[in-house]
């Protein structure tokens, strides 16, 4: 076996936000021996920038609310994409994930009368994102770190995973990294594996996602043998900060217009009642009027349009700026001040507060916003069994937000946190069980050499490219190329530059050493960004409609009857990655008839 520091487990899970944290808290009360890795440190996930809340049916401010509704919404946000099985079991059993989650000691904002809080977001009919202020995903992590810790989950941190490691017979059986600080290489022999390494936005120039974002899960379950499905839906925030400079594309939470901002753009017109799709026409408010009463009295009145999913909304801003009339910063202008007064701000939105005063020297309590949509969420990711989330390769399973499935071809805002609580907490059940009954693992050493030789390659050569800027190369492409508006010609264009960056990506150099080389880090990221990159675009190539997050000017609408039946699944069984059409799960007529009911 190898020289290199080696360690042994029932399960491993890759990552250490709400989705690894809560997969290791349930593979470990189960008995399993389990060990999360993380390229951060333990309480720094990107989870924590998840502002506004989880959305589950509880009913604490609309008694009316229920699974079903949720269901609904969730499914018609995905524009009827989504696995119905996991959309199901999310808004089944998020209640539960929420109540759990007080048990361990997340202390939720309350309403009048003692329950925990839920606020209104795009694309939910009745309110119901449980949450703390705008910080709920710090909250969040806060208490799962917590849980984890006092249960004895043993946390590798600041270690980054360079390749899954399999058996004989093509079955996950650990994973091969390197510490970040050391640079040494260390072998984890599993019986289970569970991703739950998060998104992938880093590939984008204007992103709100945070360092570790580099697509590393998909990546990797792809080059294992699994499948990823639905790559070509990337969702667009609406709300980012376009200025300074420096901050670009940061989260600016869909909790400011669920508390009561509202959008306009430089004529002062609040464009959204020009951009209300048929789908949502009935429920949604005709005037400015009919939309402000819906934000004092919401009984009864049709929502306002400045909370449609988030597709929508993106793509009306990305048109105003385009008709010549954004900010002066190229966004345009959210304003909650004229609504609300400075106290109410402070206290539902503290951190949209401060990061505006301090990073803009915008005052939100009297002043509007400039924003403008961001790269941050991948929908698509590894295909799950929905009910115990293993991949179609034996011995991995998936959560969060590398899994894909669950929010069809566009997720709606507050549906990942508790993706993750259901999710991580089925992947911890699902690989616990696996690895009680399988084989011992046994990892191949050609494996193991092969990936070292490759990434000590990058370290000992002197001649070969400078990986910043082939990233900065790879930002570029996506954002210009594979954007929010997609067109064939430069879909075309990205497919070749991403080809021609992988090549360059075969001749970096990071010399010196071995110890927090962020080039040499860089370098080893960049294998799996480009990978993902190229899933992306040759998906959005394919799918020949638009959809979600997945808008083609030369094909303004949905196919209904094709695209609108099959998801695009991406494999590299080849060798090359290669993408085809697969038939979505029939939805049972039982859940079918709630769509019928709605119309
Ligand atoms: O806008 C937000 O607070 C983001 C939440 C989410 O992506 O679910």
């Amino acid at each position: 076996m190898s020289s290199f520091e080696t360690h042994e487990y029932d399960v491993i899970v890759i990552g250490a936000g709400g989705a690894g944290l809560r997969a290791a808290i349930e593979s470990v009360a189960l008995g399993s021996k389990t060990a999360v890795i993380t390229k951060s440190l333990l309480g720094k996930a990107h989870t924590v920038m998840a502002e506004g809340g989880i959305a589950a049916a509880m009913g604490n401010v609309y008694p009316e609310d229920n699974w079903e509704v949720h269901f609904r919404d969730t499914m018609r946000g995905g524009k009827m994409l989504n696995n119905w099985r996991m959309a199901q079991l999310h808004a089944q059993e998020t209640p539960d994930r929420v109540w759990e989650l007080e048990e361990w000691g997340a202390v939720f904002d309350r309403t009048g009368d003692g329950k925990i809080s839920q606020r209104d977001f795009g694309g939910h009919r009745y309110a119901r994102l449980a949450h703390v202020g705008d910080r709920t995903g710090l909250e969040m992590i806060r208490t799962l770190q917590q849980k984890a810790v006092a249960d004895g989950i043993e946390v590798f941190m600041e270690c980054s995973i360079l390749k899954l490691l399999t058996n004989d017979d093509g079955s996950v059986c650990g994973a091969l990294g390197y510490h970040r600080v050391s640079g040494e290489y260390v072998v984890f022999k599993a019986k289970a594996v569970v991703l739950a390494t998060g998104g992938l936005g880093r590939s984008w120039k204007v992103t709100s996602n945070s360092w570790e974002c580099t697509g590393d899960g998909h990546a990797l379950a792809i080059w294992a043998g699994a499948e990823l499905i639905d790559m070509e839906f990337i969702q667009f925030h609406p709300t980012g900060m376009v200025w300074p400079l420096s901050v670009k594309g940061l989260l600016v939470t869909e909790g400011v217009r669920g508390d009561g901002g509202t959008l306009r753009n430089s004529d002062g017109t609040r464009f959204m009642f020009n951009y209300v799709p048929e789908m949502f026409r009935a429920e949604t408010a005709d005037t400015e009027e009919e939309a402000d009463r819906w934000y004092t009295d919401k009984k009864g009145a049709r929502r306002t349009p400045d909370l449609l999913p988030r597709d929508e909304v993106a793509r009306a801003i990305n048109s105003e700026v385009k008709a010549g009339r954004g900010s002066p910063h190229g966004g345009v202008f959210l304003d909650i001040f004229s609504r609300r007064d400075p106290e109410y701000i402070k206290r539902r939105l503290p951190s949209m507060y401060h990061q505006f005063k301090q990073l803009a020297g915008v005052d939100i309590t009297r002043e509007a916003m400039e924003i403008g949509p961001t790269c941050h969420y991948a929908m698509g990711g590894v295909r799950v069994d929905p009910d115990t989330a293993e991949s179609t390769v034996k011995g991995l399973f998936a959560c969060g937000e590398v899994a894909g499935g669950m929010h069809g071809s566009n997720r709606l805002g507050g549906n990942s946190l508790g993706d993750l609580l259901v999710f991580g907490r089925r992947a911890g059940i699902g690989a616990s069980q696996y690895a009680s009954s399988c084989k011992e693992p046994s990892p191949q050493e050609g494996e193991i050499k092969s990936i070292v030789a490759e990434a000590d390659k990058i370290l000992t050569s002197t001649s070969g490219e400078n990986p910043f800027d082939v990233l900065h190369s790879l930002q570029d492409t996506m954002n210009e190329l594979v954007g929010i508006i997609r067109v064939e010609r430069e879909l075309v264009e990205a497919k070749d530059a991403l080809a021609k960056l992988s090549d360059r990506a075969r001749n970096l150099s990071a010399p010196g050493n071995k110890g927090y080389n962020t080039g040499w880090h860089h370098a080893l990221d960049l294998r799996c960004q480009l990978t993902v990159a190229q899933c992306v675009t040759l998906a959005a190539l394919e799918r020949k409609e638009s959809r979600g997050g997945h808008t083609r000017d030369d094909f303004p609408g949905p196919d209904k009857d094709h695209f609108g039946k099959v998801n695009l699944a991406c494999s590299m069984a080849s060798g090359e990655i290669s993408v085809t059409e697969t038939p979505l799960p029939e939805m049972p007529a039982e859940l079918a008839r709630l769509f019928e009911e709605a119309k």
